[in-house]
């Protein structure tokens, strides 16, 4: 058999492969194995490329790609073993701009140095490809590059408002769809240069007109663009398994986007054209009053006076590292006979299953982590509600203000328990930037300091 061969039917055991890792992630108890399954299929594909280039006879290439996947490997292996669990969407939108990258050079490459084909036709197919990589590639660059600095806190996740935003990135479509004509027809070198200029604007646009509160989209958004991105590049390389991931990983980010919309009440539409739709609301410059404050001692107090009780965990959990004193206190307060559970909302944290992952780090049973559907209607028969280190997840205002930013997104409806308790360190506002009047409830009070620490003096005083 020669090495085209077998590097074809590796490919095909390297896709099945990713379609079973994508199948075991899908739930907790199968997503180390689904890991393992997406490790193989990567290994078995690389190692088919090693054949495939070692068959070329070619000393340099071998040596480039050996230089090549061992830098990556060696930066990669660093950054995952350094990366906090709370950087890991940062991180994630900064791969996806390296494969943006990529696609944009393997494009480049496939019209520099390319061979004419004696069918016009497939001279016009190629030409295409070539377009298509280019434009796909360079928004999702520029686009995850703009996600990780607004992830990361460099610039802030505000919404860009340029007049006539909409008008621009249809522009900027229309004008990517004349020049694939004119390049398919006449494939001159500055329409690349100009196609790749377009793209890299509106990437850098679409992103920077989306606000804070709609990033989760955003960040599987790039992840569909990034797999697009990949397989074209595949489709110019001749290279099935790459066309395969790349459709895998397109499809899974597209659904994963569509998904997370409706969990948040969003139109998919809206997100995915940057924003269509959404106008920024008026400066908030309300009066919401007076907010109380509580200590760790009468905060257990209220605790052992409660039947019941539902912990809601956000992001600021996750910087606290609280879990596992929050898990402490769980177990203790079951010991007491009070009923304890959590409410996750679906996009609590900085990435999809954030808070489930830290919580069963902890040891916390899966049966008491219910879902934000699951749990909502029943906080009106509950004594006491922790939120700890959550903001706009649980932002009234998100119901009953039509002017707020993150208006229409379902949230945890905590107000209605009895008492309200609010782990944070100070008044600032959560990730969207937008003010919480949670905190000026009547039932409400706050618990100022780090959650870890909180939760630990409430540990001593019970
Ligand atoms: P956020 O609204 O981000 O609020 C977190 C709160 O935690 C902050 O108000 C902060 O207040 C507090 N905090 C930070 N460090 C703390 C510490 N050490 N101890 C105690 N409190 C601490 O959290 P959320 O309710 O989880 O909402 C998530 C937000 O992120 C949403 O807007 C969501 O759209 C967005 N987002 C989510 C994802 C996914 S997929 N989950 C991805 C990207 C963005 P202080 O600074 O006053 O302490």
């Amino acid at each position: 058999m020669d090495s085209a061969s077998i590097a074809t039917a590796a490919y095909i055991v390297a896709s099945l492969l990713f379609i079973l890792s994508l199948a075991g992630l899908s739930k907790h108890e199968t997503a180390s194995q689904g890991v393992l399954f997406g490790i193989s299929g990567m290994t078995i594909a690389l190692v088919a490329t090693f054949v495939l280039i070692a068959d070329l006879a070619d000393t340099t290439a071998v040596v480039l790609l050996l230089i090549a996947v061992v830098i990556g490997a060696a930066i990669g292996l660093w950054r995952a073993r350094v990366v906090e669990m709370t950087g890991m969407p940062e991180l994630i939108a900064l791969l996806h701009s390296f494969v943006g990258l990529a696609a944009v050079l393997v494009g480049w490459n496939g019209y520099l140095q390319h061979q004419p084909f004696t069918l016009d036709s497939l001279e016009d197919i190629h030409n295409a490809e070539v377009f298509v990589g280019v434009f796909i590639g360079a928004v999702t660059f520029t686009g995850s590059i703009v996600a990780f600095l607004k992830l990361s806190a460099r610039i802030k996740s505000s919404p860009l408002m340029l007049p006539g935003k909409n008008y621009i990135n249809l522009g900027a479509l229309v004008a990517f769809v004349a020049l694939t004509v004119w390049f398919v027809i006449s494939p001159a070198l500055w329409l690349l240069v100009l196609v790749t200029l377009v793209a890299l604007a509106l990437g850098w646009h679409l992103v920077a007109s989306i606000g804070g509160g709609d990033m989760p989209v955003v960040v599987s958004m790039l992840n569909s663009y990034s797999g697009w991105a990949a397989a074209a590049s595949g489709f110019l390389l001749d290279n099935d398994a790459l066309i395969v991931t790349g459709a895998l990983v397109g499809s899974s980010g597209a659904y994963l986007s569509y998904v997370m919309c409706q969990a948040m009440n969003r139109s998919f539409i809206s997100v995915i054209a940057g924003g269509f739709g959404i106008e920024a609301g008026p400066a908030d410059d309300k009066d919401y009053g007076e907010h109380r404050e509580i200590n760790a001692e009468d905060t257990a107090e209220l605790l052992k006076n409660a039947s019941s009780v539902i912990i809601t965990p956000g992001y600021g959990m996750a910087v606290a590292q609280a879990q596992y004193p929050v898990a402490d206190l769980v177990r203790k307060l079951r010991e007491r006979g009070v009923e304890v559970r959590f409410g996750i909302h679906p996009v609590a944290g900085r990435l999809p299953g954030h808070m489930n992952v830290l919580l069963a780090e902890a040891k916390v049973p899966y049966d008491i982590v219910l879902e934000m559907d699951e749990i909502n209607d029943d906080f009106k028969d509950t004594s006491v509600v922790l939120v700890i280190g959550a903001n706009d997840t649980v932002n009234p205002a998100a119901t009953e203000d039509p002017s707020s930013p993150i208006a229409g997104m379902p949230v945890l409806t905590v107000w209605e328990a009895h008492d309200v308790v609010i782990f944070k360190r100070s008044m600032a506002t959560g990730y969207a930037g937008v003010q919480n009047p949670l905190f000026f409830r009547e039932n409400s009070q706050m618990l100022f300091g780090d959650a870890k620490e909180r939760v630990e003096d409430i540990l001593k005083a019970l």
